[in-house]
């Protein structure tokens, strides 16, 4: 990892709001409103001279990919500072690190620049979070106002469109918004709800089941009264999940057979199948999917770290015979669903039927190594980063 060594100074601070799991969620929560709406008196004036600091792209990454991938570079605002009409100028205030920032790390993705656009070299990394409009030629985004931003540099200008076609709404704080009302959790629930079809009483399997898409979806599976088993990386993992969720059964892919468990925990086949992975995992659980079985495809992160395509179901006949249904799924695909979704979500926090982990790192500096969590599973729930001088 190239970087100055000032900004590379000390080491990452953890905060892990575990809180999020009980009613404490909204007295947390509750208390971060406050800290990043107002725009202070205090605030520095931002012109051309203010310093931007960035990562960047360094490097394309085909295999495992590392810290010599990015780069630390800090120049002036110069231009950016002037807006064009319409135009917002955003502090990052909140980073939500995301596995699909990985795909767009390979100089070609294979999957077409329409949808998964690889991201250029010596450019900020493209991220997804929450920024702060600090400037603004924009009447509908006043000072102050939080928007949908995230790209990895402190400032970044923005364009409203039909993803920022207005401020995130008051009483949602930017880590709520960028965790249990985001992109994610919405992708949990459209795959469950509109794709698998949840029913009371099925079975059904999620991998990735301790992340932020995972953890998710099994709620809403369970809430939905199916009978759920989730898979994760490590036997503390797997105990989380029945303890802190609430889920019938866990599999450690770690240590266990995925083959022998999904046998003995669903004897009449797997009626739902919520794959966050791909991989070897995917094709153990669809080998034994249940006769008009759903795969929902959300995710293939097994295979995000190399430049080999995701592989599919090795048994094309098995899927013939049981009548399996295997649907992907992008988060475009359900934009004019999003406030609908979102309402659902929030009132079942609001019931305390569904809760929310959030793991909060500290630091622009430790974007990168943050980011890499997401590989290693070094996390629990939805991984987040604040911005420097965010409380
Ligand atoms: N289709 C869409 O629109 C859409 C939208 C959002 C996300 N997604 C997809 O949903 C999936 C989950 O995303 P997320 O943001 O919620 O991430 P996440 O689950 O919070 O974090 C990633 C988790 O993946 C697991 N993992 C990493 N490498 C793995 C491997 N080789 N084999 C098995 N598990 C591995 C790790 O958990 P363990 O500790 O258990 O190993 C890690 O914690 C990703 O595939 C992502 O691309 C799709």
């Amino acid at each position: 990892m190239t970087t100055d060594r000032e900004h590379n100074a000390g080491s990452s601070r953890r905060v892990m709001l575990q809180g999020a799991l009980s009613a404490g969620v909204l007295a947390s929560s509750g208390a971060l409103n406050g800290i990043f709406t107002p725009a202070s008196a205090a605030e520095p004036v931002i012109d051309a001279n203010t310093m931007n600091r960035q990562w960047v792209l360094a490097s394309h990454a085909e295999d495992a990919i590392s810290e010599k991938n990015f780069a630390f570079r800090e120049q002036p605002l110069g231009d950016k500072a002037s807006l064009k009409e319409g135009e917002l100028l955003v502090r990052n205030i909140v980073f939500t690190p995301l596995p699909s920032q990985r795909i767009r790390m390979h100089a070609d993705t294979g999957l077409g620049d329409a949808y998964m656009a690889p991201m250029k070299l010596n450019q900020p990394i493209g991220g997804s979070g929450v920024g702060r409009v600090v400037k603004s030629s924009n009447p509908k985004f006043p000072v102050g106002a939080l928007v949908a931003s995230g790209n990895w540099e402190d400032y970044t200008v923005v364009r409203p469109n039909s993803f920022v076609s207005a401020p995130i709404a008051a009483g949602i704080s930017a880590v709520d918004y960028a965790s249990v009302y985001g992109m994610n959790t919405q992708t949990a629930y459209y795959g469950m709800m509109r794709i698998g079809q949840v029913k009371a009483g099925e079975t059904v399997i999620v991998s990735g089941a301790s992340g932020s898409v995972g953890s998710t979806a099994i709620q809403i599976a369970k809430i939905n009264g199916a009978r759920v088993i989730g898979i994760a990386g490590g036997k503390e993992k797997c105990a989380k999940l029945i303890r802190d969720y609430g889920i019938d059964a866990a599999i450690d892919y770690k240590s266990e057979n995925i083959t022998a468990r999904v046998k003995e925990l669903a004897p009449k086949g797997v009626d739902i199948y919520f794959d966050n992975v791909g991989g070897p995992i995917m094709q153990d659980v669809v080998d034994q999917m249940a006769k008009f079985g759903r795969v929902v495809l959300c995710g293939t992160i097994s295979s995000y770290d190399n430049k080999n395509p995701a592989p599919g179901p090795r048994n094309m006949l098995r899927m013939v015979v049981y009548s399996v249904k295997l649907q992907g799924m992008l988060y475009t695909d359900f934009m004019a669903e999003r406030d609908t979704i979102v309402a659902e979500l929030r009132k079942w926090k609001e019931s305390g039927q569904l809760k929310h982990k959030t793991d909060i790192r500290k630091g622009f500096k430790n974007l990168p190594e943050t980011f890499m969590a997401l590989f290693s599973g070094d996390k629990d729930g939805t991984l987040l980063l604040k911005n420097d001088g965010e409380a």
